[in-house]
């Protein structure tokens, strides 16, 4: 007989209590077709007031931690030299190990000073799967952006504990033929965003270090889901099951000579990134470029309140109760859709389920991007905002013509502590309703496209 001790829950709960709130608006279904047509069929067009749960992204959106409100309070706003960037300069390197911390706005402004100071047009940056600022930046210096994760990170339904690897053969290929002087370094992106949210493991992380160092490349992380990925690790590979999150996240940065950041992921702050780098050279080569585009080095563009935030932030993401949570509500929703036979990309990722829409609008041709008319569908019937990762968002190929991304995707990303359960159990409602009638959704055309990042501002139609 167990005693009383002993009675031990299944449910994960909530880790914080909510102390100021925010209403959502509820709409019909009539104002949100007539919102939709008025933002050309593109959700990132939508005012954010017509959207009753908004999942079209983990950045920035996250509810901060009354020990960040405090710092926030407490900041030091001078010009050079801030308390507020040392304490910020402190958190980063204790975590990371990195010798020059760089602050910038966000995570895209870190990869276009690392981008413009390092890379020379022609060059080829291998990475399990670039997210698409980092391949925007690479390519707008004309360098090639290659994608090299393993082929079960291709493959939706495949099941592999850790989706996001780098093809090591393919990594060594890759170097041999470019040759190594065309290549200013290797990348690789954890979570892996596009790839499903998928983790890489410390194996793989190990050995592509070793891979790049061989040949004498640097080795950067793209580090946005540093802490989600460490979780990970801990949680699926071997030997890491009683280590905490923080000294995972250490040895992984161990490998690395440097990382681009997004602050607005683990960083828990609603905006911030950082560069950090422990080459000497290229920092300071970062660094001047950091003044002409960012700000000078001690804020890089962010108040002092926005360091303070990070500098806590990047701790509270790492702690173990938070990630439990964070993980396993990402979990339970993919287990009531996978009950129902949705397609998701399995097993679940990080911060986000992502749903196969080539696959479950399979009447709908990918030149009519199904995933986009999935995601239009979900804000139709129910107010929710997702965001397609697949062709609208990579179709279009640098020399102008249109081919079909691997993966037709739908990511519903979670912000950080801001969704209860039954905010998730409300959108599994839905999600099972469209699957029930999905026939009805149509597919899209494209009406107008910017040249590069379209699926920001495109213009589409429904198609008949
Ligand atoms: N790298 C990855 C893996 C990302 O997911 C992002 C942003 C960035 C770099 C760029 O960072 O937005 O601060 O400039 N991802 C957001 C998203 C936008 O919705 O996934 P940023």
């Amino acid at each position: 007989m167990k005693t009383i001790q002993a009675i031990h829950t299944k449910t994960i709960i909530e880790p914080f209590r909510i102390r100021s709130v925010e209403p959502i608006r509820f709409t019909t279904y009539e104002e949100r077709s007539a919102a939709l047509s008025r933002a050309g069929y593109n959700p990132f067009m939508l005012r954010a007031d017509d959207v009753l749960i908004d999942l079209l992204t983990d950045s920035g959106t996250g509810a901060m931690s009354s020990q960040q409100w405090a710092g926030m309070i407490a900041s030091d706003e001078s010009y050079a030299g801030a308390k507020s960037f040392y304490r910020f300069e402190a958190a980063v390197k204790d975590i990371t190990g990195f010798k020059h911390v760089i602050p910038t706005h966000q995570g895209r402004a870190a990869e276009h000073i690392l981008v413009s100071s390092t890379i020379k047009a022609g060059q080829v940056v291998p990475n399990n799967n670039h997210f698409d600022t980092t391949r925007a930046n690479i390519e707008h210096v004309s360098a090639e952006a290659r994608d090299l994760v393993i082929q079960e990170g291709r493959q939706p339904q495949t099941i592999h504990p850790f989706k996001g690897n780098i093809d090591l053969d393919a990594l060594r290929k890759t170097i041999e033929s470019v040759g190594k002087a065309n290549i200013p370094f290797v990348m690789i992106t954890v979570t892996n965003n596009s790839g499903g949210g998928q983790p890489v493991s410390m194996a793989n992380i190990r050995a592509a270090s070793a891979i790049a160092h061989e040949y004498g490349l640097p080795f950067i992380i793209d580090a946005c889901r540093f802490a989600e990925n460490s979780w990970f690790i801990k949680l699926r590979e071997e030997g890491y099951a009683d280590k905490a999150p923080i000294d995972i996240a250490r040895e992984m940065f161990g490998y690395a000579d440097g990382c681009t950041m997004s602050a607005k992921k683990d960083g828990m702050a609603n905006i911030g990134g950082f560069l950090a780098l422990n080459d000497d050279d290229v920092a300071m080569n970062c660094r001047n470029m950091l003044i002409l585009t960012e700000g000078f080095p001690t804020y890089g563009g962010l108040a002092g309140y926005d360091l303070e935030a990070i500098a806590r932030g990047l701790y509270e993401a790492l702690d173990e109760g938070y990630l439990r949570y964070r993980i396993r509500s990402i979990e339970y929703l993919g287990e009531k859709l996978i009950a129902v036979g949705i397609p998701i990309v399995r097993p679940t990722g990080g911060h986000a389920i992502y749903i196969d829409g080539r696959s479950m609008l399979s009447h709908i041709p990918d030149s009519q991007y199904p995933a986009w008319s999935l995601n239009n569908a979900l804000y139709l019937v129910g107010g929710v905002r997702g965001v397609e990762v697949g062709s609208v968002m990579f179709g279009k190929q640098p020399d102008g013509s249109e081919k079909a991304a691997a993966m037709d995707l739908v990511r519903l990303a979670f912000p950080r502590r801001v969704y209860t359960q039954s905010h998730v159990d409300y959108l599994s409602e839905i999600l099972i309703g469209i699957h029930e009638h999905r026939d009805e959704v149509q597919g899209h055309r494209l009406l107008w496209q910017a040249p590069l990042l379209r699926h920001f501002t495109v213009r589409l139609e429904p198609v008949g």
